[in-house]
C-alpha cells in the first residue's frame, strides 16, 4: 500500500488511486489513463478544472493532451504546482511539490508521445461543488454588494450573523470570491455581536479624517507622511508596530488571497466560533472593469469531526512604519515580536503587495538558539499561501520572532505600479504592507482559549 499524502484538495477526491506500474518486470509505456491522470487528479486539477483559476483544464485526456509539453516544462522547472516556501526550511503538511518520481513519470509521458492508454485505467475524477475546493458543511454569503468602478480601491466591511446557538469548531474553511475580477482579497474574522456596532463607529470616525497615524481616501487607509520612518523594526521598542498599537490576535477561519486554497487545520486543531458570533468580511474590492458589478463573496466551513484539543488563533505581526525609496531594488524591512506566552506554532503566512520580494522569519529562543521558521525566497503576489506545519511545536514565552522582508521598488519589477514613488504602508495594492501571521494554539490540550477574551 502506498500512503496517500493529505493535501487540501485530496479532501475532494473520492479515493486516492495507487500506481502499480513497476509490478511486472517489463516496463509498460507511460500513459495518461494509467500513470499521469492520478498525478494530475491529486496535484493539479484542484485549480485545473473548468471555470477555476487556472487557464486550462487537465481533467480529460482530450483537454490535457495539447498541454503535454507545457506541463513537462512547468513541472520539471517546479513552476507547477505553485509552492513558494524554501523546501530546506520547515516541513509543511500542505507542501504542494511533486515527488521526483511523479516528475519523472510526467517527463517520460511527454517525451514518449503523450499517449492516452486504456481509458478503463482512469481513476475517478475528483468532483468539485459550486467552486469550492472541499465540501463545506455550511456556507455564509454576503448580501449582494454593488461594487462600483468609481473608487477603484475600496475596503468594505460586511457583517453576517452566524446564528449559532452553541460554540462551533472550524476544521477547514475557504473564502470564495463572488467575482474574482474585482475581489482583490477578503479576510473573514469572527467577531462578537456587540463588537459590530463598535467597529462600524470606529470606521466611520476614521473615514471622517483618519487618526493620528492614518488618513483615509475614499474607503482605504494610508500612513500619514509625517509618521517617523522605521525600516528596522527590531531597532524599535514597538518592533515596527505603530506607537501604542499592539500586534494583535485575530480569529480568522479563512482568507481569500490570490492562489490561496482552503485552510485545513491539523486533526485536533480548530478555530472556535462562539455562539452568537458574527462573521466580519473585510473585502478589498478593486474594480477596473469600468462598470458596477454585483459581488456575493462567501465562506464555506467544515466543522471538526474529531475532538478538538487545541484552539487556533493568529498573531498578526507588522512593520507599519517603513519607507521604500523610489527605484530601490532591494530594500530591507524588519519586524520583531516577543511572544507574551508559550504557544504552539501551527501555520505561517507572509503578506506583502506587488513590491514584495522575499520574506523569512527566524525565532530566537530564550536560551539564545536560533531557528529559521520558514523562508519565501521568491515572494509572488499572485501566490500567497499559508504554510501549515507538519509537526506543531512549542515556541516558549519570550521567544523573539524576527521577520526580514525585501522589497523591489525598481523598474525591473514587472508588477511594480510606479517605481518613481516612495512607498509607505497603505491598504491599496499600489502601496505596501509587511505582515507575518503566526497561527498558533495554546500548548496544553484544552487549556485556556488561545484567542483570549477577544
Ligand atoms: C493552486 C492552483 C494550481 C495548481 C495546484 C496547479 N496549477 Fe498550474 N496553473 C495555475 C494557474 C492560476 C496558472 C496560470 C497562471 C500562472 O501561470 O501562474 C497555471 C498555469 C499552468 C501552466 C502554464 C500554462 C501556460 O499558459 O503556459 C501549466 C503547464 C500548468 N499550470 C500545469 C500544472 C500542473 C501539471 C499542475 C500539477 C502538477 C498544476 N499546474 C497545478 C494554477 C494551479
Amino acid at each position: 500500500m502506498e500512503y496517500c499524502r493529505i493535501a487540501p484538495f485530496a479532501l475532494a477526491l473520492a479515493s486516492c488511486t495507487l500506481l502499480s506500474a513497476a509490478e511486472s518486470g517489463a516496463k509498460p509505456a507511460v500513459t495518461f489513463s494509467h500513470d499521469v491522470a492520478p498525478i494530475f487528479y491529486q496535484h493539479c486539477v484542484v485549480c485545473h478544472h473548468p471555470n477555476d483559476i487556472a487557464p486550462m483544464s487537465l481533467v480529460t485526456y482530450k483537454e490535457a493532451r495539447p498541454w503535454a509539453e507545457a506541463v513537462r516544462e512547468a513541472v520539471a522547472g517546479r513552476k507547477m504546482p505553485p509552492w513558494h516556501a524554501d523546501p530546506s526550511v520547515g516541513v509543511f503538511r500542505n507542501d504542494a511539490r511533486l515527488s521526483g518520481a511523479d516528475i519523472a513519470t510526467i517527463e517520460e509521458w511527454a517525451k514518449t508521445g503523450a499517449e492516452e492508454g486504456n481509458p478503463a485505467d482512469l481513476p475517478p475524477a475528483p468532483v468539485f461543488h459550486d467552486g469550492w475546493h472541499f465540501q463545506p458543511d455550511v456556507v455564509f454569503t454576503i448580501p449582494p454588494e454593488q461594487v462600483s468602478s468609481a473608487g477603484q480601491d475600496e475596503y468594505e466591511y460586511i457583517y453576517v450573523p452566524t446564528n449559532f446557538t452553541e460554540d462551533k469548531w472550524v476544521q477547514v474553511a475557504e473564502v470564495l470570491p463572488g467575482d474574482r475580477r474585482v475581489v482583490h482579497h477578503a479576510t473573514v474574522s469572527v467577531v462578537s455581536a456587540d463588537a459590530v456596532p463598535k467597529s462600524e463607529a470606529h470606521r466611520e470616525k476614521s473615514a471622517a479624517g483618519g487618526d493620528k497615524y492614518r488618513y483615509t481616501t475614499g474607503k482605504v487607509q494610508h500612513l500619514r507622511p509625517e509618521v517617523p520612518v522605521v525600516d528596522d523594526g527590531c531597532s524599535d521598542p514597538g518592533g515596527g508596530a505603530l506607537p501604542g498599537e499592539k500586534q494583535y490576535i485575530n480569529r480568522v477561519p479563512a482568507i481569500y488571497l490570490p492562489g490561496h486554497l482552503p485552510e485545513v487545520r491539523p486533526p485536533g486543531y480548530a478555530l472556535r466560533i462562539p455562539a452568537g458570533s458574527y462573521l466580519q468580511f473585510q473585502i478589498h474590492y478593486s474594480n477596473r472593469l469600468g462598470r458596477t458589478v454585483t459581488d456575493r463573496t462567501a465562506i464555506g466551513i467544515k466543522f471538526a469531526e474529531e475532538p478538538v484539543t487545541h484552539e487556533v488563533a493568529q498573531y498578526e505581526i507588522w512593520n507599519n512604519m517603513f519607507l521604500i525609496p523610489p527605484g530601490d531594488a532591494n530594500h530591507r524591512v524588519t519586524s520583531c515580536f516577543t511572544l507574551p506566552k508559550d504557544v504552539m506554532a501551527v501555520a505561517y503566512t507572509a503578506h506583502m503587495h506587488y513590491r514584495g520580494k522575499s520574506m523569512k522569519t527566524e525565532a530566537i529562543f530564550p536560551d539564545g538558539h536560533h531557528q529559521m521558521l520558514y523562508s519565501v525566497p521568491k515572494y509572488d503576489f499572485h501566490w500567497q499561501e499559508t504554510y501549515f506545519l507538519e509537526n506543531q511545536f512549542i515556541l516558549p514565552k519570550g521567544t523573539k520572532l524576527v521577520t526580514t522582508a525585501y522589497f523591489d521598488n525598481s523598474p525591473n519589477n514587472p508588477l511594480n505600479p510606479d517605481p518613481t514613488k516612495a512607498i509607505r504602508w497603505g491598504e491599496p495594492s499600489g502601496e505596501e504592507m509587511m505582515g507575518f501571521w503566526l497561527a498558533f494554539s495554546d500548548i496544553t490540550p484544552g487549556g485556556e482559549h488561545a484567542a483570549g477574551g477577544k
